[in-house]
């Protein structure tokens, strides 16, 4: 078995990262969630004023970027690595409707995009890798072996994300998860740098009526005839 690269890509909350993990664990590979990494970004911004409902000061978190450290950290007990900001686990705190809020709007931030897409071509340099995003298959990695481009319908995404959000203890209505997922989808597809589109090599997969397995069944059955 030959080690390739493997790009999955596609809107918010269709639950990438969780076949994206779970196909990695299943080949051995190393999984990067480079979503997290935007969130972290977010997170320092949040936290050092550069952004709020009213503003975002672009500049002052353009020159805090060297500032910026991202690491992810395996947690063997957990199965996955965590994302940690300046040497602090900040894994539950990205994962919150706050930083979901303002995660666009850094994202749109092309000084943003190059940083964290360097990041992420060095982790993916020998292969051997599932990194799920946005812009993986179109410029990350544009000659990845396997691209998938997972999507399902808006209410479905909005509804697994209520979810996931309700059983953390978030108190959140379905009503502004909803929102924000439109909105979310609105600016990663229209933003100028790296917008969200299919590569035109990816394999499309819309999974509002599939379960996780029938999902990973698909996407493993696909990759095992491609190494
Ligand atoms: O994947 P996740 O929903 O955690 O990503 C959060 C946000 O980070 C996305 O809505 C998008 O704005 C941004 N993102 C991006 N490029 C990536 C991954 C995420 O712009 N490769």
């Amino acid at each position: 078995m030959k080690n390739i690269t493997i790009a999955i890509d596609g809107f918010s909350s269709t639950g990438k990262s969780t076949i994206a993990k779970q196909l990695a664990k299943e080949l051995k590979y190393v999984y990067v969630d480079s979503g997290a990494m935007y969130r972290a970004v977010t997170l320092y911004a949040m936290q050092h004023n550069f952004i709020s409902e009213h503003f975002f000061d672009r500049d002052k978190l353009i020159l805090a970027l060297d500032k910026i450290n991202l690491q992810f950290k395996f947690n063997a007990t957990l199965g996955y690595a965590e994302m940690y900001l300046n040497h602090k686990n900040v894994e539950n705190e990205i994962r919150g409707l706050e930083v979901s809020k303002f995660v666009s709007k850094v994202s749109e931030v092309s000084e943003v995009r190059r940083k964290l897409v360097e990041q992420q071509q060095q982790m993916g340099k020998n292969k051997g890798v599932v990194m799920d995003g946005r812009d993986i298959g179109t410029v990350v990695f544009p000659n990845a072996e396997l691209k998938f481009f997972i999507t399902a319908s808006i209410e479905k995404r909005a509804q697994r994300r209520f979810k996931e959000l309700i059983l953390k203890g978030d108190n959140v209505t379905f009503d502004e998860i909803l929102k924000n997922v439109e909105y979310r989808d609105h600016i990663d597809s229209t933003r100028k740098d790296s917008p969200l589109i299919v590569a035109k090599d990816a394999i499309e997969i819309d999974n509002s009526e599939m379960t996780l397995e029938e999902q990973f069944d698909k996407i493993y059955g696909i990759t095992i005839k491609t190494l």
